[in-house]
């Protein structure tokens, strides 16, 4: 019984955690309209007397969406948590064409050859603000940047991943493990390291000689991470450092997704505690940035979407 109580003692303190300030109504201001009351996910606001309140319901779950306070005609919410933020008005003539969303979508490209200059920090700060508001599930915003802003620190990096990343792809070259793989209906999960053991090999060699093809002398590295126990947070954290990578194109600084430095990351300790990302955090994508020492001029062809209309 009392490792019950525990339990659930430690289990509420999760929940509490979880749990945010919800907005407050100014009720001079309302004008009962109920929009505020359609819009809730949580269902929190309840019309009295024509006039917008919270309704005392403990259940309720405020996630600190700001869609009461995005909808209301009036003005008529503030947020307790940014009192000093005057929420920003959406200017539907700033928005972009579809056609320019598709350029930008169509045209970015992975950038693996960067000049040496360092991206200043506001540059990065302007990019990961791209991914500030990228949806997250319950509105967690619990996506963790972590930056590398220096060349050097990331060849210190690479030399820590290049070792770790040979020992777990060479496994992907043994007969004894293959056959496992192919005995247990695997083989397939084995493909795709197998085919990088070699490459990775040439990649160390070519190291020796100062050619960086893992990070490709990027002077920069942007990391995402959430806490492992949120499963929809890694679409929101890949979501976000893909925001980053449009931002970072549209500022002239070019990135390539890094899946060497992501998975290393998640497996290997020494790593993790070398970036500071917490143990009990996964990384969910890994990014190097620079200015580009090329240029793109065309769009190359791609697959048409694989869609399953049902
Ligand atoms: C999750 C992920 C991991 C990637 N990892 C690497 C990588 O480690 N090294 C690299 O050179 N490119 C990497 N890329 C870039 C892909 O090779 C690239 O996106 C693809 O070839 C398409 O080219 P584009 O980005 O220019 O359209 C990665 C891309 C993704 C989405």
């Amino acid at each position: 019984m009392r490792l019950f109580e525990k339990t659930m003692a430690a289990m509420q303190a999760i929940e509490d955690g979880f749990r945010r300030i919800p907005p407050e109504t100014i009720p001079e201001k309302c004008t009962g309209c109920g929009l505020c009351v359609k819009v809730c996910p949580a269902k929190i606001f309840v019309l009295r007397d024509k006039k917008s309140v919270i309704s005392a319901d403990p259940t309720s779950f405020c996630i600190k969406c700001g869609h009461c306070l995005a909808v209301c005609p009036a003005g008529a919410f503030v947020d307790p948590e940014h009192r000093d933020v005057e929420p920003q008005r959406i200017e539907k003539k700033r928005l972009p064409k579809p056609e320019a969303l598709q350029m930008l979508l169509s045209a970015r490209r992975s950038v693996r050859n960067y000049r040496p200059e360092p991206v200043d920090r506001e540059v990065i700060e302007k990019i990961i603000e791209a991914g500030r508001y990228t949806a997250t599930g319950g509105n967690r915003q619990d996506i963790f940047y972590t930056v590398i802003d220096s060349a050097e620190k990331i060849q210190a990096l690479e030399d820590m991943v290049t070792p770790y990343l040979n020992k777990i792809l060479s496994l992907s070259e043994n007969p004894l493990f293959l056959m496992f793989m192919y005995l247990t209906g695997n083989l397939e999960l084995i493909a795709v390291p197998k085919m990088y053991a070699p490459i990775v090999r040439e990649f160390g060699e070519l190291k020796k000689q100062g050619i960086d093809r893992f990070c490709y002398h990027a002077p920069a590295m942007i990391l995402v991470h959430t806490k492992k126990m949120d499963q929809p947070a890694g679409f929101g954290c890949a979501a976000a450092l893909y925001s980053c990578s449009l931002m970072a194109e549209l500022l002239g600084v070019g990135c390539c997704f890094n899946g060497f430095v992501h998975v290393a990351t998640n497996y290997n300790r020494k790593i993790k505690d070398w970036l500071g990302i917490p143990r009990n955090h996964q990384c969910h994508g890994a990014m190097t940035l620079g200015y580009p020492a090329i240029k793109f001029s065309r769009i190359p062809p791609r697959d048409p979407a694989k869609i399953d209309w049902r």
